[in-house]
């Protein structure tokens, strides 16, 4: 029924879940006596970050936050609102932000200043897809599951309007869908 709207499955479930659990091991690895705050952006990183905690051998706890940056569209608009905040402190904590994919990065390097406010011991990006071609700020980031062509994916959480979240995979989205 979604399937319609998708023009190419671009990573199947399979290989989501074997770079998940790479992703999952090297953080368990990098954060050795530790106890990382792993801060969920929603909606989009709620698969990613389901997935990924299964993987971290460490005792992790999660935070979320809800921004927006797209409305209906898809392109980001650059302004970035704070819908929801985390509900604990994070001061002299070590920070992991999880994100579902970074486009023009103007979205995370927002968000990493934003926190940085608040005195975190550290911050790190784990982002679970990349479109590199499209970026606008540089934002530093330490963990990137897939690198991907420029073109609009979603599935495993990503939306268009809110919808085809439930997607077990990345599909490419019909241009047709959209009408930009
Ligand atoms: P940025 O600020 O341009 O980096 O935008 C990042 C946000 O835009 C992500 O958290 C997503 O919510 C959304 N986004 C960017 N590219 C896509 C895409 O291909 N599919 C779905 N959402 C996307
Ligand atoms: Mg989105």
């Amino acid at each position: 029924m979604l399937e319609k709207d998708i023009s190419e499955i671009l990573i199947d479930e399979q290989r989501l879940k074997e770079r998940i659990k790479e992703l999952g091991h090297a953080i368990t690895r990098d954060y050795q006596g530790k106890e990382p705050v792993l801060v969920g952006v929603l909606k989009g990183a709620i698969m990613f970050i389901s997935d990924l905690i299964r993987y971290i051998d460490l005792p992790v706890t999660l935070d979320f936050m809800a921004i927006s940056s797209y409305g209906a569209s898809t392109h980001s608009s650059g302004v970035v609102k704070i819908i929801k905040d985390l509900d604990s402190s994070i001061q002299d904590k070590d920070v992991i932000i999880v994100e579902d994919i970074i486009d023009s990065g103007l979205t995370l390097s927002y968000l990493r200043k934003y926190l940085m406010g608040r005195s975190p011991k550290s911050i790190r990006i784990c982002t679970l897809l990349d479109k590199p071609e499209r970026r606008k700020s540089d934002v530093e980031v330490e963990y990137v599951g897939f690198n991907i062509p420029d073109k609009f994916v979603v599935g495993y959480g990503l939306d268009y309007a809110e919808k085809y979240r439930n997607l077990p995979y990345i599909g490419v989205l019909k241009p047709e869908v959209y009408n930009d």
